[in-house]
């Protein structure tokens, strides 16, 4: 198949909201990470997309729309706690999770009675969302299991011809995938940390929320018991930030052989070593977290990541570090 690039503009967004009405899948940019686009209401385009990213068909996917009346179409109640969020965050860095109509399929949701539902803040996304005129399911824009994409030309790496179609926008702003907050139950648990934290959802809702972060826990969202952000080289992560140790700890893998680098707050502290900065600042690690894993895997055979910031949004990153590096924590 050959995967056309599409730009922004009246001709282009059009062609990219026909494709995905006439059942093909468009890769398109949301603040968060690039998104692959299938329509939500047409079963044969939704497995489609489980094929082309190698999906397992156990993990749902997240609904996207563009207006708050979609949201009534596919939820089939929109509780008290569920309105306040939809009319005080959103559009934003958010997904809910609320009971679903039948008119959202089981390959939707892995055959769970729930739907996510997200409305992507980005103007591009949103334009693209509103070209489509349907529900949009869109899970990120990767293979399975590797680092999502924040640039189109890292979808077309992964999914060149294995798509209809790649909407060619703007690097993402936020760099990490959205909240997912499950508000189906009693109690609203957030099942994936991100931008949108626990206490802004606090102080909206004014009422507790439940952070759900053991892999293994029942109650938890589907996609975080599998393997994520893997880059293709092994990786370690430091949560000290203590040069000392890391000096050492790269110095050993060098004796073994590898030609590592550190991907750390201060990279100046490490003379010549080979360092890049992870970010100045917790928006700046998440925005380019996941393009450094991939710029680094291409040019190193081990990375060793350092990050010590203890703010709400970190807890966030670090959720994503910990996965990147399958755990390894030196
Ligand atoms: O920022 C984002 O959310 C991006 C952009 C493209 O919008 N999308 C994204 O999709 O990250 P994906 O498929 O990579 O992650 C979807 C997450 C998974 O952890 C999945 O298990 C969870 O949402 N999820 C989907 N439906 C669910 C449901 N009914 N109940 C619980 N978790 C659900
Ligand atoms: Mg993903």
């Amino acid at each position: 198949m050959k995967t056309q690039l599409l730009q922004f503009n009246d001709t282009d967004l059009a062609l990219s909201g026909e494709l995905i009405r006439n059942g093909k899948l468009v890769a398109f940019p949301t603040e968060t990470v690039y998104g692959l686009g299938a329509n939500a209401l047409d079963v044969a385009a939704v497995k489609s997309t489980y094929a082309a990213k190698g999906r397992p068909g156990d993990n749902p996917l997240i609904v996207h729309v563009y207006c708050k009346q979609q949201i009534y179409d596919i939820a089939a109640e929109v509780s008290m706690a569920a309105e306040k969020i939809i009319d005080n965050l959103m559009p934003a860095s958010i997904t809910v999770v609320l009971p679903k109509r039948n008119i959202v399929d089981g390959c939707i949701t892995a055959g769970l009675d729930t739907v996510a539902i997200r409305m992507p803040s980005s103007a591009q996304a949103r334009e693209f969302l509103s070209a489509c005129n349907v529900p949009v399911t869109a899970p990120s824009a990767n293979i399975s299991g590797r680092p999502s994409p924040t640039t189109w030309r890292r979808v077309k790496e992964d999914l060149d011809g294995r798509i209809s179609a790649i909407l060619c926008g703007d690097a993402c702003k936020v760099g990490i995938e959205s909240t997912v907050l499950d508000l189906s139950g009693g109690t609203p648990l957030v099942l994936r940390p991100g931008v949108v934290t626990p206490n802004q959802i606090e102080e909206i809702l004014g009422m507790p929320v439940t952070v759900v972060t053991d892999p293994k826990s029942k109650v938890n969202s589907p996609g975080v018991r599998y393997k994520h952000y893997a880059p293709k080289v092994p990786m370690a992560l430091d949560l000290s930030g203590d040069t000392q140790k890391l000096t050492a700890y790269y110095d050993g893998l060098v004796k073994q052989g590898y030609n590592p680098v550190l991907l750390v707050e201060r990279p100046e502290k490490f003379g010549s070593r080979n360092a890049v900065c992870i970010g100045g600042n917790d928006y700046e690690v998440a925005q380019r977290l996941f393009e450094n894993l991939r710029v680094l895997e291409s040019r190193y055979d081990y990375i060793v990541a350092s990050f010590s910031s203890t703010t709400a949004y970190a807890q966030s990153i670090l959720n994503r570090l910990i996965r990147s590096a399958a755990n390894n924590i030196i």
